[in-house]
């Protein structure tokens, strides 16, 4: 069998919706009956843990116009006084979180994702980061980051960060070819994301990200190409290759896009190992799934040492800790649930407004969560898993625990058969193969999946 057969049987076999995991169980298994009363128990547990610092992640979610692949929780206005509104709602957040937790202040991960924080304007930007500063202090190393949108960032804003603290910028680029930029409406220019990129450098951020999608309309590998060469020129500490999740069911813009222009799965497959090969040629480390960092980043030694963790935010050194989400839509971890902010500005400003927390739903992880949980995050992470660490850690004997997962895994039209896992006695091992199919190899550990396979309509994306 040659390989371009075998890519193409296994895309065949693999290429199906599927969860990407940025929580198990996934946002599908929230309740609205979890409910404030159980929120409250955890936080007051949570401020038990005084000396353990905690991550915080603000959802700034405005943007003026929408591109058309988002797939992310935005709100579209040119209407800056919506925005103000929320800015006062979420500082309100900040300071009835804050009151929850008296003894247990300290931040050691804060991250502003959005939309677009930088839509708001340098003093609105300052006045959100005082309010942080005032009911909450950072470690010495704490990771400070927000997210950029380089056609709407000005230099002032970027100064302005800096000189608040914050040390790592997000930069949206998704791809540099004029038609593509043009057929998904995000028009940016190198010469303008450079510009910004050097200023940001010249304040003194230590740490730069670049944000790329491969499998959208009319991407090609010659264009494709030119774009991770501009990008490597660039020489971002980290980068994220994003598959791009298709989901016009959910996000209705989307199907403005051209159908027919977007590429096959073998395509996107063609794209993503360029990206591989360019990034690793260049010295990269491959993070995770999606991500690759520069040898000298923290997150290249992490994934060396086994030590990498992923949370909400991405990838990360910080070890696992309560996470709190602010914002709507916000997602926080804590103390062993997962809860979700209101989605929907009305409901939230109507809680904030109240003096309550704008909890919408949530999912308190019983036993066998945690443990799933624990099993795919690692493979996420590592491509590797210890088998015994897993039986010590959780008390399980992971051959019958597993016995189910292991026979998925281990048929004759299996990916162990296939060559993407290596199962011994010891160890669960990603193959270099096996890299490219780990949402489908992690799909055989998720409890949940069944129900949603059955139902009509696909609640994931596609996993390649
Ligand atoms: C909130 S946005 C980034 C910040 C800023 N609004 C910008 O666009 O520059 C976060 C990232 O999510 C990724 N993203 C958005 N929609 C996506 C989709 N449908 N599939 C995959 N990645 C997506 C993009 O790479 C984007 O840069
Ligand atoms: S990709 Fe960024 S700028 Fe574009 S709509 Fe989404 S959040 Fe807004």
């Amino acid at each position: 069998m040659s390989a371009a057969v075998a890519t193409a049987e296994l895309l065949a076999r693999y290429d199906r919706p599927g969860p990407r995991y940025t929580s198990y169980p996934t946002a599908l298994e929230f309740r609205t009956d979890f409910g404030e009363a159980e929120l409250a128990s955890r936080l007051v547990a949570a401020n038990r843990e005084r000396s353990a610092p905690l991550s915080l992640y603000a959802h700034l979610p405005f943007c003026e116009e929408r591109c058309l692949y988002c797939g992310c929780n935005v709100v579209i206005t040119k209407h800056r006084d919506v925005a103000a509104r929320y800015l006062d709602a979420l500082i309100r957040e900040v300071g009835l979180l804050a009151a929850r937790l008296p003894d247990r202040r300290q931040v050691a991960q804060l991250h502003w994702g959005g939309g677009t924080p930088t839509y708001f304007t340098t003093a609105d930007l300052e006045r959100l980061f005082r309010a942080f500063e005032r009911s909450f202090t950072f470690t010495d190393d704490a990771e400070i980051a927000i997210e950029v949108d380089p056609r709407v960032t000005t230099e002032r804003q970027i100064a302005t960060l800096r000189r608040l603290g914050f040390q790592r910028l997000s930069f949206g680029v998704q791809d540099f070819d004029p038609k593509v930029q043009e057929t998904v409406r995000r028009v940016q220019s190198y010469e303008q994301t450079r510009a910004l990129v050097d200023r940001a450098r010249a304040e003194g951020f230590r740490s730069i990200n670049v944000d790329l999608i491969y499998g959208l309309p009319h991407q090609s590998t010659a264009g494709f190409g030119r774009t991770l060469e501009q990008v490597l020129s660039l020489r971002p500490e980290r980068v994220a290759v994003y598959s791009f999740a298709y989901v016009p069911w959910i996000k209705p813009h989307m199907k403005k896009l051209p159908a027919e222009a977007l590429p096959g799965a073998a395509d996107k497959l063609a794209l993503f190992g360029l990206a591989v090969d360019s990034f690793l040629g260049a010295g990269y480390r491959q993070i995770g799934m999606d991500h690759f960092a520069a040898p000298e980043d923290e997150l290249a030694r992490a994934v060396e040492q086994r030590r990498l963790h992923r949370n909400f935010m991405g990838y990360t050194v910080q070890a696992a800790t309560d996470m709190l989400g602010l914002g709507i839509t916000a997602i926080g971890d804590v103390q062993g649930a997962f809860v979700q902010n209101a989605r929907k500005l009305p409901d939230y400003y109507a809680a904030i407004e109240a003096g309550h927390l704008p909890l919408e739903r949530g999912i308190a992880l019983d036993r066998d969560d945690l443990i799933r949980r624990d099993v795919i995050t690692r493979l996420m992470c590592n491509f590797h898993l210890d088998v015994s660490e897993v039986e010590r850690r959780h008390g399980i004997v992971f051959s019958e625990y597993f016995s189910e997962s292991l026979a998925e895994l281990t048929g004759p039209d299996s990916p162990v058969a296939h060559g993407l896992v290596e199962l011994g006695a010891a160890a669960l091992d990603v193959t270099a193969r096996g890299r490219l199919f780990i949402r489908n190899v992690c799909m055989a550990f998720d409890r949940y999946l069944p129900r949603h396979e059955a139902a009509a309509r696909p609640s994931f994306s596609r996993t390649v």
